[in-house]
């Protein structure tokens, strides 16, 4: 098991001496979900290459952004890009945005994504809650990254999602009038996207949404002791589940035509938390 805090101690003091405020709560942006870093009052801007050994992001739609914001009263960290398996880092490498909110102090983490549609009941644009992970594809390396000793260590990790911030979200959408599915995220490793035949399994197996993050951020966030949220915008229908082949140019496009959606619902979920 690696000793993160350890690794990355130059870099989380760094960050620690430049933040202007203490954030409660942390928001990492999925695929092309990064304008929202811009619809908030933003005090300080970090880029993530200006920190030592933080892990480039090579993906088109992740800017490489550390924001320390305001919305109402609220004081947030917002991340613009996260780190990807596909990108060739360890998942240690990847967990890096949770470790950084947990260490200035955030208490709840909302984790949004980009996800491509399983459940034929789903469509591009739609908004899914998040009510359960499954992170087979990863087990090895969570169980590599967490090396939990204790029962109550490895009982913290059936917190997910907190009943808290689901409330929020749900409270959010029906205040803002959006509709909201709700359903299971399954991470695939990529870097490609799925086969039909992978996602007629995934769906045969209750699987919603498809996608390439989130999973581990929510495992490692809830080893922290953090309270955990997450959105996904259904950006395509999953492979096989239309006749149109699936682009990141598609994903980057829907994200463009729901992001008011989106910031919306964001918007009212930190004002209610
Ligand atoms: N599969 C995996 N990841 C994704 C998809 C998909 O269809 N859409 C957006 N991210």
């Amino acid at each position: 098991m690696v000793n993160l805090t350890e690794k990355y101690r130059p870099l989380l003091e760094q960050i620690k001496s430049e933040a202007p405020l203490k954030p409660k709560i942390a928001l990492i942006l999925g695929s092309g979900l990064g304008d929202f870093a811009e619809k908030v009052n933003t005090l300080k801007s970090i880029p993530t290459d200006s920190l030592p050994s933080y892990p480039k992001s090579t993906v088109e739609g992740h800017k490489g952004y550390i924001h320390f914001s305001k919305y109402t009263d609220k004081e947030l960290l917002i991340f613009q890009g996260r780190i990807h398996i596909y990108e060739g880092y360890p998942l240690s490498d990847c967990v890096l945005p949770v470790l950084i909110a947990k260490e200035l102090g955030c208490e709840v983490v909302i984790l949004t994504n980009a996800a491509g549609g399983v459940n034929p009941n789903f469509s591009p644009g739609d908004l899914m809650l998040i009510l359960d992970v499954n992170s087979i594809n990863i087990k090895k390396e969570i169980t590599n990254l967490l090396g939990l000793a204790t029962i109550e260590e490895r009982n913290k990790l059936l917190d997910f999602p907190s009943s808290q911030i689901t409330g929020a979200i749900r409270e959010a959408a029906l205040s803002e009038k959006i509709p909201l599915k709700e359903g299971t995220y399954i991470l695939t490793k990529g870097p490609s996207y799925e086969s039909a035949a992978e996602i007629k399994m995934y769906s045969n197996f209750g699987i919603d949404a498809v996608g390439m993050s989130t999973v581990h951020e929510a495992i490692f966030a809830m080893k922290l002791g953090m309270k955990v949220g997450a959105i996904s915008l259904i950006t395509n229908y999953a492979a096989g589940i239309s006749s149109q082949k699936l682009s990141h140019q598609e994903v980057i496009e829907t994200a463009e035509k729901s992001k008011s959606m989106f910031e919306r619902l964001i918007k009212k979920t930190i004002s209610i938390l």
